[in-house]
């Protein structure tokens, strides 16, 4: 017998405001042909007055913890994945660590971006194998729409605000069987010298603002293709696992066609994946979560299943886990 992380419920949350092509249009030189047609996106939410990360991530831990038969109070490890915190400081983890009543436990924010959820996982999974905390939740949030240049259109069109979290347990189970739920694998990279492809051109250490986020999109849709067919090879062969083998993939949702491409170039079964890039937009950090809870909410994603997440994004960052429910 082996301990592995359980996961135990999700839950997601998102603001209140949806927002079209159409609309964006009327403030923007763009059109809805141009969004959908090249990145797959139809519609985002942004976040309103009063709706913050953490806003957003309470909610959805809040329904996590519900979908788990769980009270906040039980949690001893909370990390929250976000590259738009509240305040600078302290951790975002921690407002969600008061607002469900919890004491005492660890809980800290995790950097990575879009990857952000996948780096939340594998850490909060390596601290509850070895015996660190036994119950966790590990959270995506993101209000991405606050560090958006609403006058560059290559980017303000992209991004969406949402949050999404999952609770996990240690568990003992028989690592000879197959069918032993819980998270088998995960990979991380980091490659720096990419890290002016995707970035926020301020910060409190250096011009003391916030700063607003650049890409060069035509790039990083290049890397993240490559990058996220090789993580996943990578976590698959880990496991011993074949693409045919995968129920579920719940990729990072930032371009349909990158979305596609990745599966087809794995042999994956367009089928399989689970796309919310239409409804959402790309919300960073909370993507994964948020398209898991969606589709496990929607009776797809069934006990038992075999559900690969995989993220790539600002750094470059980029990751995969493979996770038996
Ligand atoms: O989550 C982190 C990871 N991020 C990503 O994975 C994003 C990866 N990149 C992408 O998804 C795509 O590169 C974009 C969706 C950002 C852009 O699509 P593209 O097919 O690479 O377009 P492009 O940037 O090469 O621009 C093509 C044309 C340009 O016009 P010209 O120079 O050909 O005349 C742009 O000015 O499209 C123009 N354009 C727009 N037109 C209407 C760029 N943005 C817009 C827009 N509306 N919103």
């Amino acid at each position: 017998m082996i301990v592995r992380s359980l996961v135990r419920g999700s839950g997601s949350a998102l603001p209140v405001r949806a927002v079209s092509n159409d609309e964006l249009a009327a403030l923007v030189d763009t059109t809805d042909a141009w969004i959908t047609e090249r990145t797959g996106i139809r519609n985002r939410y942004l976040a309103g007055e009063g709706e913050t990360t953490a806003s957003l991530a309470i909610l959805a831990a809040q329904r996590a913890l519900e979908a788990a038969g769980m009270e906040g109070a039980s949690i001893d490890l909370i990390v929250l994945a976000t590259t738009t915190p509240d305040q600078t400081f302290p951790a975002t983890a921690t407002i969600v660590q008061n607002a469900i009543g919890c004491r005492g436990g660890i809980a800290f924010d995790v950097a990575a971006v879009c990857s952000g959820f996948l780096y939340a996982l594998a850490t909060a999974d390596a601290m509850l194998r070895t015996g660190g905390a036994r119950r966790a939740l590990v959270i995506g949030a993101e209000t991405m729409s606050r560090l958006l240049d609403w006058e560059d259109r290559g980017t303000c069109v992209l991004f969406g605000d949402g949050a999404g979290a999952v609770v996990l347990e240690a568990g003992e189970v028989d690592e000879t069987d197959p069918a032993s739920p819980g998270i088998i694998a995960s990979r991380l990279h980091a490659d720096g010298a990419y890290n002016q492809l995707l970035y926020v051109d301020g910060g409190p250490s250096t011009t003391g603002t916030v700063g607003k986020l650049r890409m060069k999109g035509r790039e990083v849709f290049r890397h993240a293709v490559v990058n996220l067919a090789a993580v996943l090879e990578e976590v698959l062969h880990a496991a011993g696992i074949s693409p045919g083998d995968i129920d579920w993939v719940v990729p990072h949702q930032a371009n349909l066609r990158i979305l596609e491409a990745t599966a087809r170039k794995l042999g994956l079964a367009p089928e399989k994946l689970v796309v919310t890039v239409d409804r959402h937009a790309n919300t960073s950090a909370a993507s994964v979560p948020l398209a898991f809870d969606v589709a496990v909410r929607d009776g797809r994603i069934k006990p038992g299943d075999l559900v690969v997440f995989e993220a790539m994004g600002g750094g470059f960052t980029w990751g995969a886990s493979l996770v038996r429910l």
